[in-house]
This record gives C-alpha cells, structure tokens and sequence, in this order.
C-alpha cells in the first residue's frame, strides 16, 4: 500500500469560492451519522484501494473515543435539500513540542457532485478554521491509487512532504 503525505502552508486567509446551491454547515450530531455513513459509501464505492463500508460502530470508535478527533470538526456541504453531499474532518494532533499538527481527514464528494468546487469549499472551509486558530500548516495522507484525491490535492497546493512511503497497515478501512 503505498502512502502519500502532503502539505500546505498557509500565508493569508483562505477564501472560500462558494458554489451554487452548496451550503457548508457543522456537523449536527447523532441526527447526522446515518447521513454521514451514507454519503462515505457513496463517495468510496469505487475507491481502489477500496474502503471497507463504515458501521455507526466505527464511527463511535474513530470519532468519540479518541483525544484528537471530534464530529465538532467535521463540516459538510449540503445541497438545497439538506441532503449531504459532501464532507470533510480536521484532526490536531499535539506535536512534540505541544505544537498543534492540523490534518485533512476523510475528504469526500459524492460522484455526481464532482468537479463543481465543493470539495476545494470544504478544504477552504477548514483552512479558514485552522487560520483563525493560529495555524499555519495543514498535513495530510492520501494513497497515490486514489487518483482523483492526488489531482485535487495538486490542484489546491498541496505538496509531498515525503517520499511515498509503503505500508502494511491500510488506512483504507475506518479504524
Ligand atoms: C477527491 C474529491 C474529494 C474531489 O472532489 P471534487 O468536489 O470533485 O473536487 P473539486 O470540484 O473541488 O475540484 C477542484 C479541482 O481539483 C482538480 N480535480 C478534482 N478532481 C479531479 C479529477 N478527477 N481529475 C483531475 N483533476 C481533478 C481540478 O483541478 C478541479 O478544478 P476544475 O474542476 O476547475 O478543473 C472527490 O473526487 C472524491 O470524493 N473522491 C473519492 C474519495 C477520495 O478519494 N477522497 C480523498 C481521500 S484522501
């Protein structure tokens, strides 16, 4: 499984390009997580390498028993309807040095939503969190078969950080 971690620095305000239509909105709480599991199966139903399907189980697991991941920060984007279209998490981890470390976490889009913005919103949406926050410095991984993610990623500025790595353990699955 190869592995790649990009980077980007921020060095003004991010702007976020609203989209027609698109609303981007806090995650709502248990009322959400249905919705959210649905929309990560939609988005990842064609991934390769694939994403094991999530279970509201693997959702209490990767987003309430950990210190550094919340649903507060998640956001998603939502159509006219209200219905969930697309989503994005940010995780700060503590560094070292008690430095905050930002990351992008589970992007997703559903298909016939695609090359609209509504991702490069989301991105935006939670660079803008990070910069009122005082950080400066966004991190993320992605894997290189995930071509779509590597396109937007280049698209928005995102650069490597390090040589592609490979790993055993995919972080392919919601756990
Ligand atoms: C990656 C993903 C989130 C992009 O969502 P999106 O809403 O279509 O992206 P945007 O419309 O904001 O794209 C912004 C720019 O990124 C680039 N881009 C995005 N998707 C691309 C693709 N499939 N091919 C080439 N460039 C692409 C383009 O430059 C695009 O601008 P343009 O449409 O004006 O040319 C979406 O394809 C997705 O959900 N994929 C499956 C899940 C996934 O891989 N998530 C990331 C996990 S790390």
């Amino acid at each position: 499984m190869h592995v790649q971690q990009l980077c980007r620095l921020l060095t003004a305000p991010p702007q976020c390009i609203a989209v027609a239509g698109v609303e981007v909105r806090p995650f709502g709480g248990s009322r959400d997580i249905s919705g959210w599991i649905d929309l990560m199966c939609d988005a990842f139903v064609a991934a390769d390498p694939p994403m094991r399907p999530w279970t509201t189980a693997d959702f209490e697991k990767h987003f309430l028993s950990h210190a550094d991941r919340s649903p507060d920060e998640i956001f998603l984007a939502c159509d006219g309807e209200y219905r969930l279209i697309g989503s994005v998490a940010l995780r700060v981890r503590s560094g070292r040095d008690r430095k905050h470390i930002p990351a992008i976490h589970w992007l997703a889009v559903r298909p016939e939503w695609r090359r609209r913005g509504v991702a490069r919103l989301l991105v935006a949406h939670l660079e803008r969190v990070c910069w009122q926050r005082g950080m400066r410095e966004i991190h993320l991984e992605t894997h290189t078969g995930w071509h779509e993610a590597a396109r937007f990623y280049e698209a928005i500025g995102y650069l490597p950080t390090h040589q592609v790595t490979e790993r055993s353990s995919m972080r392919t699955a919601p756990d």
